[in-house]
């Protein structure tokens, strides 16, 4: 199959009530292992490739190796590119044959935000390249801030209007509490805040930062209008954790196939959960 627009499975999980997980790819057994899993729970997939994985791995390589996992199997698959904070790059991912986008203009001040992803959607909506942005800041775990400081940075529900009017872009990313990277404890979710944007905005809402989320906190993110669960920490959790007990109960082994082997079934497994979690199993 050829990629599909983020779009086009983000409008269908709105209707039904579920969630895509998007999954972080950073090489070939993490590829291979996303698609395997959505191919067993017969679902929709999302794999997302940030600027980091694309300067590791190479731009032509993510972009040829997902469109050969894609091809090669029966459940869509979209190619997005998270967090693009650089005009540029998100030409050359568009260029290379992306059929997703995230302009993350969070940092800058909401009217330049507004002014790059409109640039970015004029060039996207004639290609039908989807097209996901960001309002508020989502922060990273261990970027040391008190509870009020992080709320100055959620996003304001009428700031989100705002934002959706005047560009039209197709998802949001939101910050409601959640960070990247390992939780120390459990992230207490904004809800109400969650509720008042999708109230006001009704395109589908993006969770960046969900590894550390329980999964009772991802269903009711899901339950109100969250369509799109980001995870990459987990993935390396279960990559890295495996080939570490493999090298300790086998410190002489030298093939990388016996490490990078189980480890991919590890990612199989930890996806194969999350897919259930989101309610996109048997959704392909
Ligand atoms: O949003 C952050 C993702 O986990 C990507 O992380 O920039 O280290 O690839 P990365
Ligand atoms: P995690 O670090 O919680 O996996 O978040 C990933 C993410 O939001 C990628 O954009
Ligand atoms: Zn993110």
């Amino acid at each position: 199959m050829a990629l599909v627009p983020v779009t086009e499975l983000l409008l269908h999980a709105n209707r039904e009530g579920y969630a895509v997980g998007a999954f972080n790819a950073n090489n070939m057994e993490i590829i291979q292992a996303i698609v395997e899993a959505a191919e067993k729970e017969n679902s929709p997939v999302i794999m997302q490739a940030s600027q980091g994985a694309i300067k590791y791995a190479g731009l032509e390589f993510i972009t040829g190796m997902v469109k050969i996992a894609a091809g090669a199997t029966r459940v869509p698959v979209a190619l997005h590119l998270d967090h693009g904070t650089d005009f540029d790059q998100v030409m050359k991912c568009i260029r290379s044959g992306f059929s997703s986008v995230m302009y993350d203009g969070s940092k800058l001040p909401l009217e330049q935000n507004i002014a790059i992803t409109n640039k970015v959607l004029e060039i996207c909506r004639p290609i039908g390249v989807s097209v996901e942005a960001e309002l508020g800041k989502i922060g990273g775990t261990e970027d040391d801030v008190h509870v009020s400081e992080r709320e100055a940075m959620y996003t304001d529900p009428e700031e989100a209007r705002y934002f959706v009017e005047k560009t039209g872009v197709e998802s949001l990313a939101i910050a409601i509490g959640t960070a990247h990277g390992q939780y120390q404890g459990d992230p207490k979710l904004d809800f109400e805040r969650l509720k008042k944007i999708k109230d006001l905005v009704k395109i589908p809402i993006v969770l960046h930062g969900s590894s550390g989320v329980s999964d009772e906190s991802v269903r009711k993110a899901i339950s109100l209008g969250v369509c799109k669960v980001n995870i990459d920490t987990n993935i390396r959790e279960a990559f890295v954790g495996e080939m570490r007990r493999r090298m300790e109960e086998n410190p002489h082994e030298i093939d990388p196939r016996k490490l990078l082997g189980p480890a991919r079934e590890a990612v199989v497994a930890i996806i194969r959960d999350k897919i259930r979690v989101f309610g996109s199993a048997g959704k392909a």
